[in-house]
């Protein structure tokens, strides 16, 4: 027998890690864990305990405690009470504490590895080598933040108390994910792991406390969802932070809508996996590898989906194959091993079901010829091949080692298909034509693009969804977002910028001067403004406009649900503004302010008219020139970053477009509310469908005007009048906006976060709290841009 021969023969001997420190430390705590609260161990409120057990052997592990309503009161209250002293201290002291955190994890991380793998079902090779190392760096990375958010977020503050829910998937990753970036920016946590998976988050707290950090500022509440529920419910929480199901997101989001609470969701994927022609099989086979067969294929960015190009489809299927018999599924703890145990007899079971749909609708199955262990969660890898785009196991999240492979022909083709989902988590590309992979990247719906690699993650690197994969990012600078807010919402609310409106009827005299010559005579509609035209409502109705003393001083359309519809249909039609170039954005928003600025006077006293306040109307067309000015300003300077990731890569962090955008004006300001939100939307490439000021949307209806002779393409700013909250109704369950900003009453707010659950659009909202439109801080700025943009992250790896 050759060596050649005795290496394809040989049999893997067990090289199991050992359980030993996990057992000890469960052991010397006799395997019962109360929550962590205020620093301390406390017993359930309600004196409900539950099991958790081991995936590899279905053996017990410990004893949890069940979080009750008051036990998630309690350990809100405590965070609460830590969250000045936490806030107060300065930066430098907070990042030693988070260094203080690294150190430990990295001094226990043999405990951590193990008690994972047993706790999880995961590999030990992943949870020693992949999850532990990232866990210390997302540590040691923000602790730097949080040394610098003075100078690098001036003017913000921590958002407070902080309730943060993680899936089971990664239950130490997803704590770092989220803990370290919410203690960096000066707020207090309460955390709830995933029902399967929460020793290591007891572990962590205990770290916590070695560490010294004050009592308080980490609290951890066990328990399944109702507890979960119930962290969602609480009033004093101020921030939302989950991960997990696009269902229980969209739970979230309903039960969140109104409150204030900020919320960032990242929820499932069904993520392709583009493979070009040209593309290396080798690195592609082991790249799928990675991509499904990591952790049992429950990532929530796995590459669930292979697209072949026609040509290597069936090479690729052969290759798969061979490679698919090497793999090997057993005992976690088994260095050898790549694939453990499924996480739970419940989601073994889902995905057993979710095969056998796959095979009953018509797709062909594989399975290596090996038979996988029979006790414990364990299931094979899978491949799908025949597969219809539509079909549940490539439209479905399976969370588990199974993948489908369809076909396309040419990439643009693949773009179709790659996007031909509702969620928008990541995608790998793999071509050795870069042109081809860059050119690609930016047309996949994806908060993560992969070139030639997959599934790498930093700190340092922003990760999230686009579409139903949800909101928010976490890691890199534009992760920090989710855990600031702008002290000015802290201090004044911004009320000063509550018009006075003047109440008395006019005299004849101040009648002639308000209507003054150059205005249009009072029995002309508006109408409304779709597609670079006007339009007359669908209702055939109008809507009179008020002045002081309620003086009629015109009519505009009354908008609905069509006239909408039919302008989120062109904004969508004019979605090749975005793919434009920012210089060009940039000079058709001067070219706006010089013909508004041509204008200034005639707009003057078209607000002076509506809103009685002459002096406030030409401040208010001044600042409106002025923000046009701001926004083609920023154009072509709000630019992506390059992440300093530490592999072999360029990480880029793009900014893109929302896409359709809906907003609903703030009312007290017709014009400069008008500019101030729609035109970062449009700086940064989105169309925009506007619901102008309810009470005085004349001005609007006269800025189309503007927009017709300043070269903007028809589309791009849509202006439908009417009932703001009829309106935006409508937008926010209109399945093709993208996103909805909302300036209206708190009521309105509660609605727009609501309906925003079905495609799980973005919202910002106002809660019916005002700004002050005028000032430079509160009226226009980053915050605005951030919300019209993505960030999207483009991994390049480069080297032979
Ligand atoms: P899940 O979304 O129910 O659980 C995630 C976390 O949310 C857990 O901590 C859970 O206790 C908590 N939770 C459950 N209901 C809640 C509620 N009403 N309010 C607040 N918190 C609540 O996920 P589950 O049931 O464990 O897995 C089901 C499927 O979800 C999987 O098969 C997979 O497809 C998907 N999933 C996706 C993840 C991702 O990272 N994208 C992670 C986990 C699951």
């Amino acid at each position: 027998m050759s060596i050649a021969e005795i290496f394809e023969t040989m049999e893997y001997g067990p090289a199991p890690e050992s359980a030993s420190p996990a057992v000890a430390w469960l052991e010397e705590r006799v395997r019962t864990f109360g929550h962590f609260i205020a620093g301390e161990w406390r017993d359930p409120r309600g004196g409900e305990w539950f099991e958790t057990s081991n995936p590899a052997d279905n053996r017990p592990l410990a004893r949890l405690a069940q979080g009750s309503v008051e036990d998630v009161d309690d350990a809100v209250r405590a965070a609460r009470e830590a969250l000045p002293a936490w806030q107060a201290l300065d930066g430098h002291a907070r990042a030693r504490y988070l260094y203080a955190i690294a150190r430990h994890i990295q001094r226990h991380s043999r405990l951590f590895a193990v008690l994972e793998t047993v706790d999880n079902g995961k590999p030990i090779r992943e949870s020693r080598d992949i999850d532990i190392p990232l866990v210390a760096r997302h540590f040691y990375h923000h602790a730097g933040w949080a040394q610098l958010m003075d100078a690098e977020f001036p003017g913000a503050t921590g958002v407070g108390v902080v309730g943060q829910i993680i899936p089971w998937n990664f239950p130490l990753l997803m704590l770092a994910w989220k803990v370290a970036p919410a203690l960096a920016m000066g707020n207090t946590v309460v955390l709830k792991p995933a029902e399967f998976t929460s020793l290591t988050a007891l572990l962590f707290a205990e770290v916590c406390r070695d560490a010294g950090l004050p009592p308080g500022v980490l609290n951890v509440v066990t328990g399944d969802g109702r507890t979960g529920a119930a962290l969602v419910a609480h009033d004093d929480v101020d921030k939302i932070a989950f991960t997990g199901s696009t269902d229980v997101g969209r739970i979230i989001r309903v039960a969140t809508a109104g409150t204030g609470k900020k919320l960032s969701l990242e929820l499932g994927g069904k993520s392709p996996f583009l493979v070009f022609d040209d593309a290396d099989l080798d690195s592609v086979v082991e790249g799928v590898v990675d991509a499904i067969w990591f952790n049992q294929g429950q990532v929530c960015c796995a590459g669930s989906r292979i697209l072949a190009q026609e040509g290597i489809a069936e090479k690729l299927t052969a290759r798969l194959r061979e490679r698919m018999e090497t793999l090997r599924v057993g005992n976690p703890l088994d260095k050898s091993v790549d694939i453990g145990a499924i996480v739970a007899p419940v989601q073994l079971d889902r995905i057993r079901e979710l095969v056998e749909q796959g095979r009953q609708e018509g797709a062909s199955l594989w399975q290596p010829s090996w038979s996988c262990p029979t006790e414990g969660c364990f299931f094979p890898p899978t491949l799908f091949t025949d597969v219809q785009p539509s079909s549940t196991v490539a439209q479905v999240e399976i969370f588990g080692p199974v993948v489908v492979l369809m076909t396309f022909r040419t990439p643009a083709e693949a773009v179709e298909l790659a996007n031909n989902t509702p969620y928008g988590l990541a995608s790998s590309v793999w071509t050795e034509n870069i042109n081809l992979a860059l050119d690609v990247a930016p047309r996949i719906k994806a908060g993560t693009v992969w070139i030639n690699s997959t599934n790498l993650f930093d700190a340092a690197a922003g990760f999230g969804g686009y579409r139903e994969s949800g909101f928010g990012r976490e890691g890199g600078r534009e992760g920090l977002w989710e855990y600031i807010k702008p002290r000015w919402e802290v201090a004044g609310k911004g009320n000063g910028a509550r018009r006075e409106v003047v109440k008395t009827k006019p005299s004849r005299g101040e009648k002639a001067r308000n209507g003054g010559p150059s205005l249009p005579p009072i029995d002309r509609t508006a109408k409304l403004y779709i597609g670079g035209k006007q339009a007359r409502p669908d209702s055939g109705y109008s809507m009179p406009v008020y002045g002081p003393g309620d003086r009629l001083v015109g009519d505009v359309g009354l908008g609905n649900r069509k006239d909408v519809r039919n302008a989120v249909e062109a904004a969508h039609k004019a979605r090749g503004w975005g793919a434009g170039t920012a210089h060009n954005r940039a000079q058709v928003l001067y070219y706006m302010a010089e013909n508004l600025g041509a204008r200034a006077d005639e707009f003057a006293r078209r607000i002076a008219a509506l809103t009685g306040d002459e002096a406030g109307a030409e401040r208010e067309v001044e600042a409106s020139i002025r923000r046009l000015y701001t926004y083609a300003a920023w154009a072509d300077k709000y630019d992506g970053l390059v992440h300093a990731t530490p592999l072999r890569n360029v990480t880029i962090a793009m900014n893109e477009p929302v896409g359709v955008i809906g907003v609903a004006c703030p009312d007290a300001f017709p014009l400069l509310g008008f500019i101030s939100t729609v035109m970062p939307a449009v700086a940064t490439g989105n169309s925009v469908v506007a619901i102008p000021s309810e009470r005085w949307p004349l001005a609007a209806t006269d800025f189309y005007q503007v927009l017709d002779t300043s070269d903007l393409p028809g589309g791009v700013v849509n202006i439908v009048t009417g009932k703001r909250d009829e309106l935006s109704e409508t937008l926010a369950s209109h399945d093709d906006v993208e996103a909805m900003w909302y300036f209206g009453t708190a009521e309105g707010s509660a609605m727009v976060e609501r309906l925003s659950a079905g495609n799980m659009k973005r919202t910002w909202v106002g809660y019916g709290r005002d700004r002050d439109w005028l000032d430079a801080e509160q009226g226009e700025g980053r915050e605005f841009l951030r919300q019209a943009t993505q960030v999207k992250n483009v991994w390049v790896p480069y080297g032979e």
